[in-house]
């Protein structure tokens, strides 16, 4: 396995392989889970290279603190890596990434203003340029997503389309814990009570599929919020049914609808996202 730091040292790795190789890329920001290791493996089966990036990138972070605690291990990362079987690692330093200060920015109506983007503000347009700037530095055929970033998934996908034609994004399947827990690098910051009660936003991902058969969309949501407040612990940001292709919230359930249920929470200073598609 490779392992670049530069853009010029990638770059070095890319004009020596034969053009026709196709390369998959996975981008991640490290502190890597069998989540991430499952797009590795999809990137694997369908392309002749696997290019992963690790890269905690600060523009996409609204919260300072949630930056300062986001864990890092490239140690464990790269073994993760080499097992898995990855051929080129991407690892650079901020400068190389931003070499000179942003400017650019995206906006996706409709797709940027509701939920993660209504609570995290400036969060997805931090995710658009990074990973436009990745795409233009690792220049892969197709990239993988997992979907538990549900709406990331999308506006890349978006983004990708306008700017990158060439690119085809893949949206992967969540992957849980034996427990139902989405996998994702901060439940690491979990205590061992806030780890026990954490699966309970899957089980009730999981109920408003059933409760959607007598109620309105608005109806499950105000009964999920309060099924997770309940616990004690967690504290809703915020429980929606939406469109899966808008994620505009729907009002009625009607034939070929796809709904999706989404949810953000707070567990002690941990803020957790889950969703689950109900069609
Ligand atoms: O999902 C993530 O880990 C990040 O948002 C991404 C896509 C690597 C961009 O920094």
């Amino acid at each position: 396995m490779k392992v670049t730091r530069t853009v010029s040292d990638y770059e070095k790795w890319f004009q020596n392989k034969s053009a026709e190789a196709s390369v998959g890329f996975v981008p991640t920001m490290g502190f890597l889970h069998r989540g991430h290791i499952s797009l590795i493996e999809a990137s694997k089966a369908e392309n002749d290279f696997t290019v992963c990036s690790i890269f905690v990138n600060p523009i996409q972070f609204n919260n300072p603190e949630d930056l300062k605690n986001y864990p890092r291990n490239e140690v464990a990362d790269l073994e993760m890596l080499e097992k898995a079987g990855c051929d080129v690692v991407f690892i650079p330093p901020y400068k190389e990434v931003y070499p000179k200060p942003v400017t650019i920015s995206f906006a996706f109506p409709g797709l940027d203003d509701v939920m993660e983007g209504e609570h995290r503000p400036g969060h997805f347009n931090g995710v658009a340029v990074v990973v436009s700037r990745l795409f233009e530095i690792i220049r892969p055929n197709l990239a993988y997503f997992g979907k538990k970033d549900y709406q990331q998934w999308m506006i890349i996908d978006n983004m990708t389309h306008l700017k990158f034609p060439g690119i085809t994004i893949k949206g992967m399947p969540i992957v849980r814990e034996e427990d139902g827990l989405a996998m994702s690098s901060r439940n690491a910051r979990l205590s061992k009570e806030e780890r026990e009660i954490a699966p309970l936003l899957y089980e009730v991902l999981k109920r408003s599929r059933d409760l959607l058969v007598d109620f309105s969309p608005a109806e499950v949501c105000n009964h999920c919020k309060k099924m997770i407040n309940n616990s004690g612990m967690l504290r809703t940001e915020y429980f929606t049914i939406a469109d899966a292709h808008t994620l505009v919230p729907i009002e009625k359930i009607t034939a070929n609808q796809k709904p999706v249920a989404f949810v953000a929470a707070w567990l002690g200073n941990v803020r957790l996202i889950d969703n689950l598609e109900l069609f």
